[in-house]
């Protein structure tokens, strides 16, 4: 039963330090068995919800690529979301892509709800409070309780320059592990 793994990237710098964790995250994942599929946010076309409301008809009406993306949210068992904290919270490329849930999950509910959830968090502030990391951390959860989904960790750390995630190797260990909790989880049958 191989689990499958959708990973979320929603900084615009592809190599910084949330994309470093969450690849480190993949490989904890593969290595545990999983099929891993990581996506970048901001090579993506994913414009805002216009709040129209034609999604009650049965789905999204905006053309972009959510439309590809809805698919591999159906099919995924667990997300991870790794975004690095802009102006106290998770960055625009994560909330346009959340925010297009909505127009899903209303036809959908059985393929976007009961899911794995694992995040990662870099911030260039010194801890979760004065770096605003907390008010992802908030809607986050309130997210996952609307989704009946469990979150199964949460990685975050103080990085800032590109590349400073690899100096911190208790990170990338808990990145690590946090790959391999997400792809037992479906084993563990939970
Ligand atoms: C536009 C912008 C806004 C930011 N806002 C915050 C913030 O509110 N709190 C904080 O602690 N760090 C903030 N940072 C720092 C980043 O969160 C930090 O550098 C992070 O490690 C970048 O991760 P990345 O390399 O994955 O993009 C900001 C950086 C930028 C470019």
């Amino acid at each position: 039963m191989t689990t499958n793994i959708l990973i979320l990237k929603g900084s615009p710098r592809e190599k910084g330090n949330s994309a470093i964790l969450a690849d480190r995250a993949a490989l904890g994942a593969q290595e545990a068995g999983a099929q891993v599929e990581s996506i970048y946010l901001h090579g993506l076309d994913i414009r805002p919800c216009d709040g129209c409301d034609l999604c009650d008809a049965g789905a999204c009406i905006i053309e972009d690529d959510m439309q590809t993306l809805y698919p591999k949210l159906a099919a995924a068992d667990a997300i991870l979301l790794a975004s690095p904290i802009y102006w106290f919270t998770f960055t625009a490329q994560v909330k346009l892509c959340i925010d297009r849930w909505y127009g899903f999950q209303a036809h959908h509910w059985q393929e976007v709800s009961h899911k794995q959830f694992g995040f990662i968090l870099t911030y260039g502030d010194t801890d979760l409070y004065t770096s605003g990391a907390i008010n992802a951390i908030h809607t986050y959860e309130t997210m996952c309780r609307f989704l009946e989904s469990k979150i199964v960790g949460i990685v975050h750390g103080s990085l800032d320059k590109v590349g400073d995630a690899e100096k911190h190797p208790e990170l990338l260990q808990q990145a690590y592990n946090l790959g391999k909790l997400l792809a037992s989880e479906k084993q563990n049958g939970q």
